[in-house]
């Protein structure tokens, strides 16, 4: 078995419009591990769906090099769509009168699956993904995270090798983006390697095995959760519980960096913020002006606040 399953080299993609070239992807390099959730984020514009539409074949790159399953994804892309698969989030359900298993029949049927084959496969990818009792059920009466769910089992029909997943969660409410990563999970557990964009930071952490920040169409960052968090441990990021009795005041003053007030019951609030090299002593006494300190602590630093720190490095 092929240890590294996408091998990305220089890979370059510009798009034209009237205004000249638009570069979506700059000189972009990484590998992905068989077994892996490689996860990739970044905001809107850097270049994520991109990079999946040149893995996936829908697009070809302008310049550099991309292997897919040790094929090319210029020459060989035939090769690469039998053995992988994707899902766009919030993918419309153009299919909506269907049932959920109207819908697989008709995908098994397009993906050539024997028909004597087809009831049993149904079978399993439904259960797989938790919808064998809404199997009935029209789509059109599905939730988001009911339809997202269906075309991963839709996705699942080739038996892919590698899965693609374009903001699986996207839209979805705690309970639905809950169930979709346990099913991200569960294939991963499966054998299955997956390639995962997200705009939430502890969905990648919980579910990435390594991550890569994407920029302008640059990688800034790759690496293990841990690790990205760890090249941050210089920060000295701090929360407080106190009583704030002016709120505005507090706001106003430059002591810390990326302050944030969250309000709970008038007058507490919990304060996250930055510091450069204040004792907490120093911190607690300066608070101590703005209302009555209750609990001041060093925060563990979150993957979101790495990609805060980093992201801002990066532009
Ligand atoms: N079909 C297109 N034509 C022109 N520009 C595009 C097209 N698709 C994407 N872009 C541009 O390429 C950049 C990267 O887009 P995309 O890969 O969709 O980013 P992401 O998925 O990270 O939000 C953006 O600046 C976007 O506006
Ligand atoms: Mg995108």
């Amino acid at each position: 078995m092929l240890d590294i399953v996408i091998e990305v080299k220089n890979l370059t993609r510009f798009y034209k419009l009237k205004e000249g070239n638009k570069i979506a992807l700059d000189n972009v390099s990484f590998d992905v591990k068989q077994g892996e959730v490689f996860g990739l984020l970044g905001p809107n514009g850097a270049g994520k769906t991109t990079t999946i539409k040149i893995l996936t074949t829908l697009l070809l790159p302008t310049a550099g090099e991309a292997k897919v399953l040790g094929l090319d994804v210029v020459t060989e892309s035939q090769k690469i769509r039998d053995n992988i698969n994707f899902v766009y989030g919030g993918e419309r359900g153009v299919y909506g009168r269907l049932t959920g298993k109207e819908y697989m029949y008709y995908f098994c049927t397009l993906y050539k699956v024997k028909h004597r084959e087809q009831q049993a496969l149904i079978e399993r990818l439904l259960d797989l993904v938790g919808l064998k009792d809404a199997e009935n059920q029209i789509i059109h009466t599905y939730s988001k995270g009911m339809i997202q769910r269906l075309h991963i089992a839709r996705s699942l029909i080739n038996e892919p090798k590698l899965l693609f997943l374009d903001e699986p969660t996207i839209g979805l409410d705690p309970v639905g983006a809950k169930l979709l990563r346990d099913l991200v999970r569960e294939l991963s557990n499966r054998g299955i390697t997956i390639i995962l964009t997200t705009h939430y930071m502890q969905e990648a952490d919980d579910l990435c095995d390594r991550i890569a920040f994407i920029r302008d169409g640059k990688i800034s960052t790759i690496g293990e959760p841990i690790q990205i968090k760890e090249s941050c441990n210089h920060l000295n990021l701090y929360e407080a519980f106190m009583s704030l009795d002016q709120t505005n005041a507090l706001q106003k003053d430059k002591m810390f960096k990326n302050l944030e007030v969250d309000e709970l019951k008038d007058p507490f609030v919990h304060l996250k913020f930055e510091t450069d090299s204040l004792a907490e002593t120093e911190i607690t006494s300066y608070l101590e002006q703005f209302g009555q300190v209750l609990k001041l602590r060093k925060r563990e630093i979150s993957l979101e606040d790495a990609y805060i720190y980093l992201m801002k490095d990066a532009g």
